[in-house]
């Protein structure tokens, strides 16, 4: 059976942690942050905000926010702080992390590579939390939670596709299931 063309680009996307400098275009930006605000979210509460950063400068100040896992920050040409408010809604992890990899589908959709950066529970250097250096850097007030911050731009490294054959079926149980692996 031919792969459906979704289903090939689930198997080639990967997370991209080195990107070129060539910039983004205007209208695939907004694809990518309409691909957010289309998110499903619990009872459509939409618990999120996102904040676009562009600027090199910023984007090296947050490669800077944790100890490890930030360096696609430093050669993205785009990120998007995913910022909750937990006021509005129990499900903001849930529903915040669906419109992060929503833009991240989106992004690969449009030969973009992208990679999550985790923020919420992560720390920096001195052990403050990764998100106060990020609130701090763009504003964000203290009450909302930075869930995670996606980074953006053309890929810079080659990564294979996955190889079907490969998935962890066994973590599938068909009618009921089964501890026998
Ligand atoms: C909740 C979550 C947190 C992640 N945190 C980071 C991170 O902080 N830094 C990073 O470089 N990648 C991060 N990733 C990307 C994963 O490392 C990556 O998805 C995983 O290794 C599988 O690789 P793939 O995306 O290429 O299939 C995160 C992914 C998820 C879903």
């Amino acid at each position: 059976m031919a792969i459906p063309e979704f289903h090939r680009m689930l198997l080639e996307r990967h997370s991209i942690r080195k990107y070129t400098e060539k910039p983004l275009p205007a209208d695939d930006v907004k694809l990518i942050l309409e691909a957010a605000l289309l998110s499903p979210s619990s009872k459509s509460v939409r618990p999120w905000q996102f904040v676009v950063a562009e600027d090199k400068a910023v984007l090296e100040k947050l490669s800077t926010c944790k100890k490890t896992g930030a360096v696609s920050l430093k050669t993205a040409v785009m990120a998007v702080v995913v910022v909750a408010e937990p006021e509005k809604s129990d499900m903001y992890v849930e529903d915040a992390s669906v419109a992060a990899l929503m833009m991240q589908l989106q992004a690969e959709a449009l030969g973009i590579g992208s990679c999550w950066v985790q923020i919420a529970g992560r720390y920096g250097a001195d052990d403050e939390p990764a998100q106060e250096l990020v609130q701090q850097c763009l504003g964000i007030p203290e009450n909302l939670p930075v869930i995670c911050i996606i980074t953006f731009g053309y890929k810079n490294e080659v990564r294979k596709p996955v190889d079907p054959e490969k998935l962890l079926w066994e973590k599938v149980h068909i009618g009921q299931w089964r501890n026998e692996q």
